[in-house]
C-alpha cells in the first residue's frame, strides 16, 4: 500500500491566507498526479469564522489566478498535531498559538513557519493578514503562496520517500 502525507495550512480566521494555501496546493499536488499520497486541509487558531467559506475578496483574487476555493473554516485542534506530518503557520502569531498546544519536542519536525518555504522571503516570514487592508494585499499574499507551495511539495516528496 502507498503510504501517505498529511499537512495543515493554519491562519488566524482560516477564511483568507490557509484557505488560499490549501486550494493553490491541491491544484499542485493534482497537477503531479499526488493527490492520494497527501492529504491537504487548512484550519484556523480563531474559532469566530469556523463554517464560513474562504472571505469573497479571497475567492475573487484565487479565482483571478484559475484556482477555485471550497474550504470552510475550521479551528486547528491539539489532536490535529498527531495525525499531520507538516503544519505550517502563516505567522508568528499563528505559530506561538501552536507552539502553546504541544511540548516542543513533540513539533521539532512537523511545525514551521510557512515562509520558512519562500525562496524570496529576505528574512520576512510573514504572510501578512489581508483582512484589514485593500485588495492589493490579496494578491501579494496570492503570489507569496504560489511561489513558496512548489517548495513545500519538495519537502513533502522527502517525507513521502522516507515512509516508502
Ligand atoms: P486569515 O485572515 O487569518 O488569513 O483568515 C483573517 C480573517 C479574519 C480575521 C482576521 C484575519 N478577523 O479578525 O476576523
Amino acid at each position: 500500500m502507498n503510504s501517505t502525507v498529511e499537512v495543515c495550512f493554519v491562519c488566524l480566521g482560516n477564511i483568507c491566507r490557509s484557505p488560499l494555501a490549501q486550494g493553490v496546493f491541491e491544484a499542485l499536488v493534482k497537477k503531479e498526479g499526488l493527490q492520494d499520497r497527501i492529504i491537504i486541509s487548512s484550519a484556523g487558531v480563531g474559532h469566530w469564522h469556523v463554517g464560513n467559506p474562504p472571505d469573497s475578496r479571497m475567492q475573487q483574487t484565487a479565482r483571478e489566478h484559475g484556482i477555485h476555493l471550497n474550504s470552510r473554516a475550521r479551528q486547528f485542534q491539539d489532536s490535529d498535531f498527531k495525525k499531520m506530518d507538516l503544519v505550517l503557520a502563516m505567522d508568528h502569531s499563528n505559530l506561538s498559538a501552536l507552539e502553546q498546544m504541544r511540548p516542543a519536542p513533540e513539533l521539532n519536525d512537523k511545525l514551521f513557519l510557512f515562509r520558512s518555504f519562500d525562496p524570496e522571503h529576505n528574512d520576512n516570514l510573514e504572510v501578512p493578514d489581508p483582512y484589514y487592508g485593500g485588495d492589493k494585499g490579496f494578491e501579494t499574499v496570492y503570489q507569496i503562496v504560489e511561489r513558496t507551495c512548489p517548495k513545500v511539495l519538495d519537502h513533502l516528496k522527502t517525507k513521502l520517500a522516507k515512509k516508502a
